[in-house]
């Protein structure tokens, strides 16, 4: 063939080539079983993917997030969540030893001293279904919390990015809680390699709400050891100390000159055997830092968190218009849990940044308040943002 014909070929192939990736990588997002509760409702596993290849599975159960596939410094995926493959997994570690891995949380994310709070002048008691030091309190919404209650879904995709709407009327009464709360929550995957979680909850009765998500990532990608190497930078230059049921003391204590500064970027695990009180209670990291959103707005997004892999490259930037973020660094993962490859979950082979308001809130006037009262919309996003470098 004569060698402008050629040339005239390969440019054909090649528009043909790119118009065939073209088509093929717009945001999309399916559906698929993901198996039958106990009680014989059925799950589906949303898998959104954006026009990089970047994934994200999400079961309406829970809202779990289950997959999180995005790149490395090269261009090869991984999944960075930890998490099981089946719904029945999810389901029987939610009854036991109460991981929450992936899932949403609330209506209050975090601890409740006691497990009782009041409220303009009436008390509500809660199940104190979590006793660390051997106290008990309310841990992350109860005995049945969002993390266990199937939402109803809707798909959603935009011109730069795949979502999921999910939507869950908590009745009043429902784990001692009052007033009737209309949660929707809904994940985005854009074409930044960002996930996106937007909150809407409204009330019909004032009730504390403090919605979280609870994903644990390894960004050398799950099931391959611990993350103490992962280099953790925290926009926070106070934290909460908290006493041995692992409540907060009240005090809003400056992390300077303890290691809990990592207002500059420090491995994980550099400091974490250091003899220090708050390290001896939380078993490690497990503490609230208070973001430094200096002149921000309350609806801005501000970042907290940047956690960075020197293996892989891989970076999670953590964005939230929430006030505070539990830093958790897997302590109770003690190896019971067979993850998505089948390999146990051992202690400190995950991590979490759980954006939120304090622990405790409801019984500490001085934090900030997270009353919602009839009439008042509670609205906040939190953004993950992966990339590589
Ligand atoms: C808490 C931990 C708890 C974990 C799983 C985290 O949000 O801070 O103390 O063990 O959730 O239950």
């Amino acid at each position: 063939m004569h060698p402008n014909h050629l040339r005239a070929l390969a440019a054909a192939l090649a528009t043909l080539a790119s118009a065939v990736t073209l088509s093929a990588v717009q945001p999309a997002i399916t559906m698929t079983p993901f198996g039958t509760l106990r009680d014989g409702r059925a799950a589906q596993l949303y898998t959104l993917a954006n026009s990089h290849g970047a994934k994200v599975a999400i079961t309406n159960y829970g809202g779990i997030v289950t997959r999180i596939l995005v790149p490395d410094r090269d261009g090869n995926l991984a999944d960075i969540a930890l998490g099981y493959d089946t719904l029945a997994a999810y389901e029987k570690d939610g009854a036991t030893t109460g991981t929450y891995f992936g899932a949403l949380i609330g209506r209050y994310g975090n601890r409740i001293a006691r497990g009782q709070f009041t409220l303009d002048g009436k008390t509500f008691k809660l199940a104190a279904n979590n006793t660390p030091g051997g106290i008990p309190c309310a841990l992350h919404g109860g005995k049945v919390g969002f993390d266990k209650v199937l939402w109803d879904a809707a798909p959603l995709v935009e011109k730069d990015a795949a979502g999921l709407r999910l939507r869950h009327l908590s009745k009043d009464g429902e784990e001692g809680y009052p007033g009737n709360l209309d949660v929707t929550v809904t994940y985005w995957l854009t074409d930044k390699n960002e996930l996106r979680i937007e909150y809407l909850a409204t009330t019909d009765k004032a009730t504390p709400v403090n919605l979280t998500n609870h994903s644990y990532f390894n960004l050398r990608g799950e099931g391959s050891g611990t993350i103490l190497d992962h280099v953790l930078t925290l926009n926070a230059s106070r934290y909460t100390p908290v006493d041995k049921g692992l409540i907060p003391t009240g005090q809003l204590a400056p992390v300077a000159g303890t290691p809990f500064d990592f207002t500059k970027p420090h491995a994980i695990g550099g400091r974490i055997e250091t003899q220090n009180e708050q390290l001896l209670f939380g078993g490690g990291y497990d503490h609230n830092w208070l973001i430094d959103r200096g002149s921000a707005k309350s609806r801005a997004l501000v970042k907290a968190a940047e956690v960075y892999e020197p293996v892989t490259g891989r970076v999670l930037e953590v964005l939230t218009e929430e006030p505070a973020v539990q830093f958790y660094c897997g302590n109770f993962l003690d190896g019971k849990n067979a993850g998505k490859s089948k390999i146990a979950y051992k202690k400190r082979t995950g991590l979490c940044l759980e954006t939120q308001h304090s622990p405790d809130s409801p019984n500490q006037p001085a934090f900030p308040s997270t009353i919602l009262r009839p009439g008042e919309r509670y609205e906040t996003a939190t953004v993950y943002r992966f990339s590589a470098r």
